[in-house]
């Protein structure tokens, strides 16, 4: 072998060596991607069934029971938390996905919006009260504000900060919504790109 061909064959092995598995780590991220992307969206869409379910119940277009009301917060409680980041691997976004880079950037504070959800939801579930009859909630769910500048970081004692941001005077149902649907929509702020 000429030294010039030992060259090249080196030079292929090198190349071999650095395209070809990152090639196929690529190839199995993408496969990986389309099943935990598919799993999340439907679990989200879930969410969204569960949220417009108990906002029904509060504007009284569902009949108020509190074993409805207890079973959809028990499972959005038990879709988020740790199970809710768990679907959310490092490197799932891109096409089809509306994952924002930032989720990995910043887990910690995408993990806290979800640790948030679980307690929102877990307030729901604990809570004995009925909806008023004259809700003061939005019809839809996404139309509760976000207040400026809200970041679960800077809202020492969590849940207390959801309460206080509250309108005032708001029946102990609808704030129970309200914090869950704020959660919800924080959380997609910071973290989900919308087209
Ligand atoms: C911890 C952050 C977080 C929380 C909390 C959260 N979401 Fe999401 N949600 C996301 C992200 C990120 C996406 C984009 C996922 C993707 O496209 O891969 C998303 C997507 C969605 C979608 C679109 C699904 C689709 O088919 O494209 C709906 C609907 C949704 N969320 C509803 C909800 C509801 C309702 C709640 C509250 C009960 C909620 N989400 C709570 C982060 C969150």
């Amino acid at each position: 072998m000429t030294p010039q061909r030992s060259r090249i064959t080196l030079g292929a092995v090198l190349v071999a060596a650095i395209v070809l598995p990152s090639g196929q780590d690529m190839a199995r991220a993408h496969s990986d991607a389309q099943g935990v992307v598919k799993e999340r969206m439907e679990m989200m869409e879930r969410l969204e069934e569960l949220l417009e379910r108990l906002f029904a119940v509060a504007h009284g277009e569902l009949p108020y029971s509190a074993e409805l009301v207890t079973v959809a917060a028990e499972e959005i409680r038990d879709h988020s938390g740790e199970s809710l980041v768990a679907l959310f691997p490092k490197g799932s976004d891109g096409e089809p996905s509306e994952a924002s880079p930032d989720i990995w950037r910043h887990s910690p504070m995408f993990s806290r919006y979800s640790t948030m959800l679980e307690a929102t939801a877990d307030y729901l579930v604990e809570l004995d009260a009925e909806p008023s009859g004259a809700s003061q909630l939005p019809k839809k769910w996404e139309e509760v504000e976000v207040p400026r500048g809200m970041m679960p970081g800077g809202m020492m004692g969590g849940m207390r900060g959801l309460r206080r941001s509250a309108p005032d005077g708001m029946s102990e149902f609808d704030t129970a919504l309200w914090q869950i649907a704020q959660t919800c929509n924080s959380c997609h702020q910071a973290f989900r790109e919308e087209d």
